[in-house]
C-alpha cells in the first residue's frame, strides 16, 4: 500500500537554516489547501480533544445537582465489595473526588467485571455492580476510590460549559477496553481487532483508513496540534510525508493559528502526556493533576473563543476510556456491528459487539442552545447509540463528505448535527472566559524520577519507532529505564526529528507523497532535549 523508505536515505542531520525555515513558515501547507471544498453549513473547523481514563458518574454525575435532566448520580448509588455474597458491605457512591493515585483497573477482564460483577457476559443491561470488587482485588481501600465523583465546583471549566453548551449523558468508549483501542475508533471508527495496547501492531503503525484521509481527499485541511507526542502517529497512514506539515507544535502555533483565523477544517488538540515540573501533565490521567487538565480545557475555549473563527467553530472534549472509575448507566450489550469483520485474540475472541462504560462528552459552539442536554440518538438504526464513531460520522455530514463510512460501526454511530441546526444565527452570549479551577488538586509535587505508566511506555516506544531506535537492542527495555523527565525529553525530540526528516524529504521531492520516512537509530548519541536541530544527530 504504501513504500517505505530505504535507510540509506534517512537522514542524520539537518541543516540549521531548514530548522529556522520550518519555525518562521509552519502554516504554509496549510494556508495553500485551506478552503478548496466549500461547506454549506456553518461549521467549518471541528477541534477533537480527547482526555484520559475518567467515567461520566466520576467527572459530571453530580451535575445532576445543578441540572436534574443530566442522568447524573443521586447520592443512592453504591456497589457491593462481594457481588456474590448478599450480605456483602456496600460502598456508596461520593463527592470527594480530587487527587487519584494510584491508577485503577482498565484491562479487558478488568472491565468485564466491573460491569458485569463477573465473568458472565450475558445479563441485558448489564448490573454495573463490580466496581468496587474489582478495585479492592488490586489494592485495600481503591474501592473508595472508584466510587469517588468530583462536585462540580472542582471541574469549574467543566461545569460552566455544560450548564453554557451540551452536554451528552449516553456517550460510551467504543470498546469496553484500554486506551488505545478507544483512542483509535475516535478518527477511524475501528481499533483494527486491536484489543489492548499491542505494542508491535501500534508501532508498525494501524494501518486503517481514517478521517484523515477522506478529509484531505475532499480538499478539505486538517491539523494536529501536539505537546509532547501525537498520538495519532499510531496511525500508520499520518506517518506519511504529505501528512508532515499537518503536525504543528502546540505552544507555537495553536494561539497564533486561532488568532489568525487559518485553524484547519479538522484540529486533534494533543495533551501533555508527562508530569514534570515546568509543564505538569494536562490529561486527567491518574495520577496527573485534574486541575491541569481544566486548565487546558479552559486555555483551548478562550482560544476559540476569541478567534475570528469562532462562529464556524464547534469543539467536542471526550474521554477514551472510564479508567476504572463506577458508573450506573448500563453499557450497550446488543445489536453493536462489528466495524469490520475483525476479531480479537485469544483468550477473548472478543467481537467488538458491545460498548465501553460510559464518558464524559461535552459539545461547544455558539451554534449550540445554552444548557442542552443529549440523551440517546434517534438513528440511523433502533440500537445506534453516541460513541467515539459518532465523531467521525458526524463529521461527514458536517462536511459533506461524500466518501462511504470508514466501518459499519460509524454507519451505525448516531450522529448530533442536529443540535447545532436549531438556531439561524450563532449566539452573542458566550462567555469569552471560564473560571480557573479554585486550586491545585495534587498532594505532592511532580515526581519527575517516577517510572514509567505503560502508556507513558507505550509513547517511548512509538518515538523509538519513528526515530529508529527501535533497531537497537536496547530497545525492547527503552521505557523501562527511562524516568518521566527523560522520556518527555525523548518523546519530544524523536517527534520533531521524524518531522523535519519527513518535510525535508518532501521538500527534496526524492520520495513519494504517501511515503514513509525510515530513520536509523542514533539514540547512543543523541542529546535528550525540546526541539533543536543539534538533537537529530
Ligand atoms: C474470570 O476470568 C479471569 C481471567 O480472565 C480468571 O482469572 C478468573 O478466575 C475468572 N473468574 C471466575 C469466577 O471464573
Ligand atoms: C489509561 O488506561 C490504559 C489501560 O486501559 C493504560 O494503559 C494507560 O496507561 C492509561 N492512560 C494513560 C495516559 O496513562
Ligand atoms: C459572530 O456572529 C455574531 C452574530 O451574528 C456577530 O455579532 C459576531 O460579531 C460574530 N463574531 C465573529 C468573530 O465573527
Amino acid at each position: 500500500m504504501m513504500g517505505r523508505m530505504k535507510s540509506q536515505w534517512a537522514i542524520r542531520r539537518l541543516p540549521l537554516l531548514f530548522f529556522l525555515y520550518l519555525l518562521a513558515f509552519p502554516s504554509i501547507a496549510l494556508t495553500l489547501q485551506k478552503q478548496q471544498k466549500s461547506i454549506s453549513g456553518p461549521i467549518k473547523t471541528v477541534v477533537v480533544l480527547v482526555m484520559e481514563n475518567r467515567s461520566f458518574d466520576h467527572m459530571l454525575g453530580w451535575l445532576k445537582r445543578l441540572n436534574p435532566d443530566i442522568d447524573g448520580l443521586t447520592g443512592t448509588e453504591s456497589n457491593p465489595l462481594s457481588v456474590s455474597d448478599p450480605n456483602s458491605p456496600k460502598i456508596p457512591i461520593t463527592d470527594t473526588a480530587e487527587f487519584v493515585d494510584p491508577d485503577p483497573g482498565h484491562s479487558f477482564q478488568a472491565i468485564r467485571e466491573q460491569i458485569f460483577g463477573s465473568n458472565d457476559t450475558s445479563a441485558n443491561p448489564p448490573p454495573m455492580d463490580g466496581f468496587a470488587q474489582q478495585a479492592e482485588s488490586m489494592q485495600s481501600g481503591m474501592s473508595k476510590t472508584v466510587m469517588s465523583a468530583f462536585r462540580p465546583e472542582v471541574l469549574p471549566a467543566y461545569t460552566a460549559l455544560a450548564m453554557e453548551f451540551a452536554v451528552f449523558d449516553k456517550w460510551h468508549a467504543s470498546v469496553p477496553s484500554s486506551t488505545q483501542p478507544n483512542r483509535l475508533y475516535v478518527h477511524s471508527g475501528t481499533s483494527h481487532g486491536l484489543m489492548s495496547n499491542v505494542e508491535s501492531e501500534l508501532l508498525a503503525g494501524m494501518p486503517q483508513e481514517t478521517i484523515f484521509d477522506l478529509i484531505d481527499e475532499a480538499g478539505l485541511s486538517f491539523g494536529i496540534y501536539y505537546q509532547n507526542i501525537p498520538a495519532t502517529l499510531y496511525y500508520r497512514n499520518l506517518r506519511q510525508l504529505k501528512y508532515a506539515f499537518k503536525f504543528h507544535d502546540y505552544y507555537l502555533s495553536f494561539q497564533s493559528h486561532a488568532k489568525q483565523g487559518i485553524l484547519p477544517n479538522y484540529v486533534v488538540v494533543e495533551q501533555r502526556y508527562f508530569d514534570v515540573k515546568i509543564l505538569p501533565a494536562n490529561d486527567d490521567h491518574p495520577s496527573h493533576d485534574v486541575a491541569q487538565g481544566q486548565k487546558l480545557v479552559k486555555e483551548v475555549y478562550e482560544t476559540l473563543r476569541a478567534s475570528p473563527q469562532w462562529n464556524e467553530t464547534l469543539l467536542i472534549i471526550t474521554y477514551d476510556e472510564h479508567g476504572g472509575f463506577y458508573d450506573h448507566v448500563p453499557t450497550p450489550v446488543t445489536d453493536v456491528p462489528n466495524p469490520d469483520g475483525l476479531i480479537g485474540p485469544e483468550p477473548y475472541f472478543f467481537g467488538f459487539d458491545r460498548l465501553g462504560v460510559r464518558v464524559p462528552t461535552l459539545l461547544i459552539s455558539p451554534w449550540i442552545e445554552k444548557g442542552t442536554v443529549v440523551h440517546q440518538p434517534n438513528g440511523p438504526t433502533p440500537s445506534s447509540q453516541y460513541e467515539h464513531s459518532s465523531i467521525p460520522a458526524t463529521v461527514k455530514k458536517i462536511f459533506e463528505l461524500n466518501s462511504d463510512f470508514l466501518t459499519k460501526r460509524d454507519a451505525w454511530a448516531g450522529t448530533f448535527e442536529s443540535i447545532l441546526q436549531t438556531r439561524s444565527s450563532p449566539r452573542t452570549d458566550c462567555p469569552e472566559e471560564l473560571p480557573s479551577p479554585p486550586w491545585s488538586l495534587r498532594h505532592a509535587p511532580q515526581n519527575e524520577n517516577a517510572k514509567l505508566t505503560e502508556f507513558q511506555e507505550e509513547l517511548v516506544q512509538l518515538a523509538a519507532q519513528l526515530n529508529g531506535d527501535h533497531a537497537l537492542k536496547a530497545y525492547p527495555t527503552l521505557g523501562k529505564t527511562m524516568t518521566v523527565k527523560e522520556a518527555n525529553d525523548y518523546v519530544q525530540s524523536s517527534v520533531s526529528c521524524f518531522l523535519q526528516a519527513s518535510t525535508k524529504a518532501l521538500k527534496a521531492g526524492v520520495l513519494s507523497e504517501s511515503d514513509i520516512v525510515e530513520m536509523r537509530p542514533s539514540l547512543k548519541n543523541r542529546k535528550a532535549g525540546p526541539l533543536g536541530p543539534s538533537s537529530c544527530g
